[in-house]
């Protein structure tokens, strides 16, 4: 939700910290700040409204001096975007400065007292009541500032992760999570980089220690990690060597992170099935499930929870699921599931979607789901994520780091595990055939080059693009494994174009959305050769009938759908249960092209963030 970045060690931070807020600038662009111990003993905080170009701007040539300091940027949640709500926040007596990712939620309460006790608070925020509130713990006991933290967060309720700097102490640097993601980078010459995720700090250190939840760690700059929790515990840490590489989080000559992650999808999803799926032996190998094969062989049902496209990449494993394994699914949105006092069987097993593996919601589902007894397994695309490492096993999707805020391989890259997951237990559970287990093996070891063939042919989605571009409101209408396709296509088109998209089973249509069908109306139909194309045929009538304008995503070769709409891309035939993985595709790249037709921000469409840590 918010990025935050965090330095202390020999060299400049300024530059440092720039660099990284501009990496993590996908995680929130509302605001961005920095604040420094300068050479002078001076606690120098630099904050701007807008992404951090501003802030760049607003500096200008009078660069920070200091070897400490602390970065952020911002996805509003207290306070509109503004320079005063933006982090950092200082104490009230300017000594202590805060950044912060995440939800205080007894905030109001907090900031009463302080303000009964004098304190002057100038922001709408919750951060600024936190650096007030530490600050007040440290004078009115007299603590040493990691021992004033950790008391000032046992009176914290909600979610954090917080890097603290004091001007008086300008050889440490305080840092500690909650439910919020906070990575820290153990540099060579004592240094030590702080990082809501890996991708800061992977391009100064590989090793990066994860902070779990109620952890405060202070870093000194002789070289020092100490971790403690909140409730003044010690905690060794845990050094971990990641394989993130700096070129990942390159655009690599592509416009858009957004553009180079579409095409990234051979790759990914290759990736995704490698030493899983073993064409020549007939095999598939998916050891989260075989560890846990007591479980899995009696599941009476399979819970999936997400959020937006995880949730999307759920429904068309609600269809592989049962289709291949015979398994009852229900499909869930996580932020729904948390609350509704489910009803979860420990013969349950979860299913936890995540490409970013912070989801607060998510995160908080699979915790319950956890205390009611069930299996929960992980399917993210972040290493060493709170999801991924508090599940009970899993299967990475490894896509590569996704850096768009609108999820596309990340998307592909979470159907084809599920697929393959699909398989594996159809397979063992004796409900899906040999002839097409195999069928199935070998049309998806073909899908990452037909996916190739997709992107090759897709000039005339631009042009289509072209068509819609001025659109107000579109429709996406799909059936079976294609209806969770409409949904995803429908969310890439709102979330990056801002064009109001409603995804719906093609047969719903006529109760209710078909009287939104006119001229102005784009209707987007998946309509591939499966066992309902002619009732998607039939559809497709009713709403030309209507002069609502056509795109179909049709099988090659397809006459009859081409003879009735007014634009056509084709995809290769494949089993119906692989489409989604090649029907996704013009969905992704209509919507990149409309949204840069409309001057949209591809990468960092307005009011989102890439990953929602907060609830
Ligand atoms: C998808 O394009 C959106 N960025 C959003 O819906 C996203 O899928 C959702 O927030 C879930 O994120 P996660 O997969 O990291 O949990």
């Amino acid at each position: 939700m918010c990025g935050i970045v965090g330095y202390l060690g020999p060299k400049p931070a300024y530059p440092i910290l720039i660099d990284g807020l501009k990496r993590l600038e996908y995680r929130g662009y509302d605001s961005a700040g920095v604040a420094t111990l300068e050479t002078d003993g001076e606690l120098r905080i630099e904050k701007k409204q807008g992404k951090v170009a501003n802030l760049e701007s607003h500096i200008g040539a009078n660069l920070p001096q200091g070897t400490v300091g602390i970065g952020h940027t911002r996805w509003a949640t207290h306070g509109p975007p503004s320079d005063v709500n933006a982090h950092p926040h200082a104490g009230g007596k300017g000594r202590i400065a805060v950044i912060h990712n995440g939800i205080i939620e007894n905030y109001e309460a907090l900031r009463g007292l302080l303000t009964h006790r004098g304190h002057d608070l100038v922001s709408e925020t919750d951060t600024e009541v936190l650096a007030h509130f530490i600050e007040e713990v440290q004078t009115s006991t007299g603590l040493d500032l990691p021992d004033a933290v950790r008391t000032a967060l046992k009176e914290v309720i909600g979610a954090y992760a917080l890097v603290v700097l004091d001007q008086t102490q300008p050889d440490r640097l305080i840092a500690a999570r909650k439910s919020s993601p906070l990575v820290i980078g153990v540099g060579q010459d004592n240094e030590f980089f702080v990082g809501s995720d890996a991708t800061p700090i992977v391009a100064h250190t590989k090793n990066v220690v994860y902070l779990e939840d109620e952890e405060v760690a202070t870093m000194t700059r002789s070289g020092e990690l100490t971790i403690r929790t909140i409730s003044d515990a010690a905690v060794t840490p845990a050094i971990q060597a990641i394989e993130l590489e700096i070129a990942s989080l390159e655009k690599a000559g592509y416009d858009h992170f957004m553009l180079k992650e579409i095409f990234e999808q051979p790759k990914s999803i290759r990736d995704s099935i490698r030493g899983r799926v073993r064409l020549q032996s007939g095999e598939v190998h998916m050891s989260g499930i075989d560890d846990h094969w007591d479980v899995w062989s009696k599941a009476q049902r399979i819970l999936i929870l997400g959020c937006g496209t995880s949730w999307h990449a759920g429904l068309v494993a609600e269809y592989l699921f049962e289709g291949l394994a015979r398994i009852p699914v229900e499909v869930e949105y996580a932020s729904e599931f948390r609350y509704r006092n489910p009803i979860v069987r420990n013969s349950d097993v979860v299913i936890a979607i995540s490409q970013s593996g912070e989801t607060a919601d998510t995160l908080a589902a699979i915790r319950l789901a956890k205390e009611h007894g069930a299996h929960v397994f992980g399917v993210c695309n972040v290493v060493g994520s709170s999801i991924a490492r508090e599940t009970h096993a899993g299967a990475y999707t490894h896509a590569g780091p996704e850096i768009g805020v609108a999820s596309t391989k990340a998307f592909t890259a979470q159907v084809a595990v599920l697929t393959v997951m699909a398989m594996h237990l159809g397979k063992r559970l004796g409900t899906l055939d040999d002839a097409t287990f195999m069928r199935l093996m070998t049309g998806l070891d073909n899908i990452p080059g037909l996916v190739q063939k997709v992107l090759n042919n897709a000039a005339p989605v631009e042009h289509i693009a072209e068509k819609f571009a001025r659109a107000e409101n579109a429709l996406y209408l799909g059936r079976g494994f294609q209806f969770p396709v409409a949904l995803e296509g429908a969310l890439k088109l709102k979330e990056i174009s801002y064009i109001h998209a409603e995804g719906y089973p093609a047969a719903e249509m006529k109760h209710g959305p078909i009287a939104l069908i006119d001229e102005a109306m784009p209707v987007v139909f998946i309509a591939t050769q499966d066992e309902v194309y002619e009732k998607v045929v039939s559809n497709i009538q009713e709403v030309k009938a209507r002069g609502g304008q056509i795109l179909a995503v049709v099988t090659e070769g397809d006459t009859k759908v081409r003879s009735l709409v007014d634009h056509v891309v084709e995809i290769p035939k494949v089993h119906n249960a692989l489409a989604p993985l090649l029907t996704v595709v013009p969905m992704q790249l209509l919507s990149y092209h409309i949204a840069l037709m409309r001057g949209c921000n591809v990468d960092q469409p307005r009011n989102l963030a890439k990953s929602v840590t907060v609830e």
